[in-house]
């Protein structure tokens, strides 16, 4: 299939699209580079050993939406463009509105411009808010906790109605839980600008050298070791159900919600000590207040995802950690 994907170049857009290069499908990219940089290109090209067509451009900007998705005869778009601090998008809403939402419609209005009418969209474990109840699974109330996470149900809401609006559209809202690891390569993985906000960058930057140790954000929850308990996933097995979600867009109509999690939760000291075996380094860890508006622990039902889209998340915590520290030894390579 001919695929656009927007936001193509960042953690999760990159890595799918190895996977759906690989599978033989047509890649085309639209970034505006906001939070990624154009050598995940490169990367992207020596990976999959195909040019892939890039725009550097916005999803707000609907003249050029409408000229790639013609011009390269789209037939599914899978919407990875957004924003993501939880916390920028307590200070600034708007910026988040605005682009994460604003930048959903007017994609959505060139779609239906072009005839395009399959579309996957990146959502997020955070629509569920507070939990009701453990795993999450797709029926679980839908309360978000913070700005980011209402831009997310938002869209999910206006791709909901506009499939009942017009049976012709075919929709998957795939509920990411935590995505971490990089591609088997070392050539790709997540490059956050910055001090990184989640866990797994931030460790990286620590064993790096780059920042002298790891915050702790709690270590009084009712966990099994007192720390934040969450469902980390492998990238690569992120990429796989984006590969599996575009098998069924491809074949059904309507709009779907899925869980995109392992089923399983790992504590924040689960992951330093796989890190620490996959790097052979200590991961030097003072112990801070809870971060505000951190859950103590959540993971999915992943259910929904095997038997709708037949997939399953394949690969395990050191997996996740590996790749993550041969991405981190390239770039330090690089560096020198
Ligand atoms: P990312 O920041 O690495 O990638 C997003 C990409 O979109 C970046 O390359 C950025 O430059 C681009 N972009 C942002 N706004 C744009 C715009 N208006 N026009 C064009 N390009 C734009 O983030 P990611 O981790 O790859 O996440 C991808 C999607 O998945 C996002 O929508 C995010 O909200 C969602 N998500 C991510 C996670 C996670 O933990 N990484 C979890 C749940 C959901
Ligand atoms: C956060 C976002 C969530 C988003 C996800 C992935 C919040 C409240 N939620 O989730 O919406 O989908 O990132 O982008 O921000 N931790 C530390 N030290 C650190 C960083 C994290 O101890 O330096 C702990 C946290 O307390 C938590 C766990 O590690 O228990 C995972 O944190 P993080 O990677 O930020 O992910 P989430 O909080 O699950």
């Amino acid at each position: 299939m001919n695929i656009l994907l927007t936001g193509g170049l960042g953690f999760i857009g990159s890595h799918t699209a190895t996977v759906l290069a690989a599978e033989g499908h047509e890649v085309v990219i639209i970034d505006n580079l906001c939070n990624s940089q154009r050598q995940t290109l490169d990367s992207l090209e020596s990976i999959t050993g195909k040019e892939l067509p890039f725009y550097e451009g916005d999803v707000r900007d609907a003249p050029l939406l409408k000229e790639i998705l013609q011009k390269h005869h789209i037939e599914c778009v899978i919407h990875f463009a957004g924003l993501k601090s939880v916390a920028e998008s307590g200070t600034d809403p708007l910026k988040y509105f605005d682009n994460n939402v604003g930048g959903s419609i007017v994609l959505i209005e060139a779609m239906q411009a072009t005839n395009v009418k399959k579309l996957i969209f990146s959502s997020s474990a955070t629509v569920y808010g507070e939990p009701q109840y453990l795993p999450y699974d797709e029926d679980h109330p839908l309360a978000p906790m913070n700005v980011y996470g209402r831009t997310k149900l938002q869209v999910e809401e206006i791709l909901q109605d506009l499939s009942k609006s017009d049976l012709d559209w075919s929709i998957v809202c795939l509920r990411y839980f935590n995505p971490i690891g990089a591609h088997e390569s070392g050539l790709i993985g997540e490059l956050p600008q910055g001090i990184p906000n989640n866990l797994m960058p931030y460790i990286c930057q620590v064993v790096s050298g780059k920042l002298p140790h790891l915050n702790v954000f709690g270590d009084d929850y009712d966990t099994k070791d007192g720390t934040g308990e969450r469902d980390y996933i492998h990238v690569m097995d992120l990429a796989d159900g984006h590969a599996a979600a575009l098998e069924f867009v491809d074949k059904h109509k309507g709009w779907e919600a899925v869980n995109l999690g392992t089923g399983i939760a790992y504590s924040v000291y689960d992951l330093v000590s796989a890190f620490e075996k996959s790097s052979n380094q200590t991961i030097p860890k003072v112990v801070k207040e809870r971060r505000i508006g951190d859950l103590p622990i959540y993971y999915a039902k992943a259910d929904k995802a095997l038997v709708m889209l037949g997939w399953k998340a394949k690969r395990d915590l050191q997996s996740m950690c590996d790749s993550s520290w041969k991405y981190q030894e390239q770039l330090l390579k690089l560096a020198k």
